[in-house]
């Protein structure tokens, strides 16, 4: 089955016909909501919006771990990851769809791994490529049947919010190789990675990052919203296709 998570402005999936929610416990202690359990298109989908279903959950206090295991106690085998980012790269303007292809982590103090407590053998994945090509590919040919064609490829900067960058942090990003930058893409990919799931990211570029609007401006996180429900609708599309062609 194929699990959606929502990011900012998502917490609900306006295609998908609801079955029941769930909600799940886990060793790892809460996830961010119950599982929203339906269809699109007649296959079976799973919803979980990241920050919580009335989004009030920060990124660095989301229990990515919880989330994860929660997805995969329910036979979940692909994710797609909807997330917001600021644009560092010059063709990523808001608005804009993007399916990364690289990660850098940022982030600091969060949980981030199922490997530790002693009881199993240290474990160390391969993460070279961290999302799943095949997912990718599905998620970029969805954009383009779909009609809003994703931008392929790009690096990711995990920051650890939930204040935004500073222009100087964001010239730093930029020489460390990252295009885009995002509070809430690690570690939900590593731990996904660590419980064998195929997880890849649709990037929803909401702003300009920090010191790079062509106007000047600062970051209105109110703007924020109303590009993100509009680029919405192009990703529930894109939702759409990559469900239809996905076995369950
Ligand atoms: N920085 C970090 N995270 C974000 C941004 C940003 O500019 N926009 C959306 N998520």
């Amino acid at each position: 089955m194929l699990a959606i998570i929502g990011g900012t402005g998502m917490t609900q999936l306006a295609n998908l016909e609801i079955t029941h929610r769930q909600v799940i416990r886990t060793p790892y202690g809460e996830p961010s909501g119950a599982l929203t359990f339906g269809h699109i298109k007649k296959h079976n989908v799973v919803f979980l919006a990241r920050h919580g279903y009335g989004h009030t959950i920060p990124p660095h206090e989301i229990n990515y771990r919880a989330n994860i295991w929660a997805l995969a106690s329910q036979k979940v085998k692909r994710i797609v990851a909807i997330a917001s980012v600021g644009g560092i790269r010059e063709d990523l303007v808001p608005g804009a769809l993007v399916v990364p292809d690289q990660i850098i982590d940022y982030t600091y103090s969060r949980k981030f791994t199922y490997f530790e407590g002693g009881e199993k053998p240290v474990t160390h994945i391969d993460f070279t490529e961290p999302y799943s090509d095949k997912l990718r590919r599905r998620l970029l040919k969805a954009a383009k049947v779909a009609g809003s064609p994703a931008i392929d490829g790009g690096v990711y900067a995990a920051t650890q919010g939930p204040r935004l960058e500073t222009a100087a942090e964001i010239n730093r990003l930029q020489r460390d190789g990252a295009d885009m930058v995002g509070m809430t893409g690690m570690p939900e990919a590593a731990l996904a990675r660590e419980l064998g799931l195929e997880y890849a990211a649709l990037g929803v570029v909401a702003n300009f990052a920090a010191g790079r609007d062509p106007g000047g401006r600062g970051i209105d996180w109110n703007a924020i919203d109303g590009v993100v429900t509009q680029a919405l609708v192009n990703v529930r599309n894109v939702l759409e296709y990559v469900v239809d062609h996905d076995a369950d």
